[in-house]
């Protein structure tokens, strides 16, 4: 089954468009491990996939460690997303997608700054083979985003100037991407791209809560999943918190 077709499922299942960024803050490896497990059993009702970023893998290493945490997450029907910003030459992408592939992550998150050839078209290739997604930063939802993301640049195809994300969401159209994240604290970029995007390319949207950005917001203009980290894991009741931020989302959607 493709990533989308997989992502489709379990947001129509658990009907929430919450990816859970499961970044717990710095502990001993031990702890952090039993820590995840339990923290995707709390709001495992209320998320559809969960995004694993450097937060788990630098302590506890990839197989044996958060494999496990992928493993689990599995177990419970749930998509993983590795959060790994893949951003170097194409030999070394390659092996990054493919260890985190091999690991079991469904879908590996890369950057559109170092193109095509020589770049992503390796990681493209070996998500092909595997069967597995790549998602494309299109716009970082931090406040420094503008001077990459944003920047307005010479179309080469063109000559025109456009900006930076306008062309990468293009890309992540042309180069078959699986989703493309927009920051859900710029909300006028996340209409600009799904105007390129369409349904085509769902629009994944991190920010909400502990950055500012605004659930309806981001949905209105177009996100698809909210990803959602901070307003979780360090709530009070983590699972309370993820069932009404998809109430939330669900009240918008149906609105
Ligand atoms: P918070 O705690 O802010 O966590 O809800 C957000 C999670 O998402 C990651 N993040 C991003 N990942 N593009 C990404 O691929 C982005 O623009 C972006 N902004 C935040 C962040 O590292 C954390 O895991």
């Amino acid at each position: 089954m493709s990533f989308q077709i997989k992502m489709n499922c379990s947001a129509k299942e658990t009907k929430s468009r919450i990816i859970l960024a499961l970044d717990l803050p710095p502990d001993k490896p031990s702890h952090l491990l039993s820590r995840s497990m339990e923290m995707l059993e709390k709001v495992r009702p209320y998320i559809c996939a969960v995004k694993i970023n450097h937060h788990l893998v630098l302590p506890l290493g990839l197989f044996n460690g958060v494999q496990k945490i992928v493993a689990f997450a599995h177990n419970q029907g749930l998509p993983a997303i590795m959060d790994c910003k893949i951003n170097d030459i194409g030999s070394t992408n390659r092996a990054i997608a493919e260890y985190y592939y091999k690991a079991g992550f469904d879908a590996v998150i890369a950057s559109p700054f170092v193109g095509w050839s020589e770049g992503l078209q390796p990681v493209f290739e070996v998500a092909k083979e595997m069967d597995r997604g790549v998602i494309l930063l299109v716009y970082m939802s931090h406040k420094g985003a503008e001077e990459g993301y944003g920047q307005t640049v010479l179309n080469p195809e063109t000559e025109k100037p456009s900006p930076q994300y306008i062309l990468f969401a293009e890309k992540a159209l042309s180069w078959g991407a699986d989703g493309a994240v927009v920051g859900a604290t710029y909300p006028e970029k996340i209409r600009g791209v799904y105007e390129i995007l369409g349904d085509r390319v769902p629009i994944y949207s991190p920010g909400i809560g502990a950055q500012g950005g605004i659930i309806e917001a981001a949905l209105r203009a177009g996100a698809q999943y909210l990803i959602v980290g901070r307003a979780i894991v360090l709530a009070e009741n983590p699972a309370e918190t993820a069932k009404s931020i998809r109430a939330l989302a669900q009240g918008c959607v149906e609105k």
